[in-house]
């Protein structure tokens, strides 16, 4: 069971690291995080928190990535160093790190890359290598090139030079895929892979803890919601 807790977190660092994109370290409680996992930050003058997923947790500092696409993540670009946040901390169901695979391939797309960095880092501490492929529209867009130097087997594709993360995923030498991006990229990763594995999905959210409802996604096994059911869910239970 997750545990759900407010913590006031202090801003350690928040920087532009491409084109807006932004990386924002907060400091705070040691906490409990899986990768996979969400926060709520509580954004001055925005009535609902936003979620983000965790792309690194370090001791009591989480990293997060995020893209500015309006008045919530705007406002929070401009937040400086050494002021506080809230943060809602434990929220939702991450990736299965007791799934029984040793050759697993993770796949990122845009800031979905993000979480998958701190999957990548919690298999390694497992002792699993895994094959990486990440996917951005274009060169301005990638995040954490430098940070997935240290995976040995990483490859990126950019749409910009006619490449998709499927074109790198037809040879067929893993046993479990992990994936958090669009839409359209967990989709067409489960349709060509016949193996198993499991995706991060997003969805408008409110309160984050399964209460409004308003995440509510149909499954093959009904409906469930992302915020607490999720956001990430076995590829069999997923209706595209
Ligand atoms: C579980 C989860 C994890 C997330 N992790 C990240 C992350 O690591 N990095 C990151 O950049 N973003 C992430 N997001 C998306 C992020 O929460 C939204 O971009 C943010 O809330 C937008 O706030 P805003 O006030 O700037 O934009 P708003 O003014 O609220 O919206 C601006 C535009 O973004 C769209 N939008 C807002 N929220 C979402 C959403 N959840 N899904 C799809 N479209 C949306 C709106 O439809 C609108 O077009 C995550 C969302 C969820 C549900
Ligand atoms: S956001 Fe409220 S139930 Fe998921």
């Amino acid at each position: 069971m997750n545990k759900k807790k407010w913590g006031e977190y202090e801003i350690a660092g928040n920087q532009e690291i491409n084109k807006n994109i932004y990386e924002i370290l907060l400091e705070g409680e040691n906490v409990d995080i899986q990768p996979g996992q969400f926060v709520n930050v509580r954004i001055p003058n925005q009535f609902l928190a936003r979620p983000f997923s965790i792309a690194d947790f370090d001791k009591n500092q989480i990293h997060i990535v995020y893209k500015v696409v309006g008045r919530g993540t705007e406002t929070l670009s401009k937040e400086k160093v050494g002021n506080n946040l809230k943060v809602l901390t434990g929220l939702g169901n991450g990736f299965d790190l007791d799934e029984k695979t040793t050759k697993p391939v993770l796949i990122g797309g845009g800031t979905g890359v993000a979480p998958i960095y701190y999957l990548a880092r919690k298999l390694l501490e497992k002792g699993i290598d895994p094959r990486i492929i990440l996917g951005f529209r274009t060169k301005e867009e990638s995040i954490y090139l430098e940070k997935f130097r240290s995976f040995k087997n990483c490859q990126i594709a950019y749409e910009s030079d006619h490449l998709l993360v499927t074109d790198y995923l037809k040879e067929n030498n893993y046993d479990y895929f992990y994936a958090c991006g669009p839409k359209p990229m967990l989709k067409a990763i489960s349709e060509l892979t016949e193996i198993d594995g499991e995706v991060s999905l997003e969805s408008r959210m409110a309160c984050g803890i399964g209460q409004c409802k308003c995440c509510s996604t149909e499954t093959t096994e009904g409906m469930k919601t992302l915020c607490k059911e999720g956001p990430v869910l076995k590829k069999r239970l997923v209706k595209w």
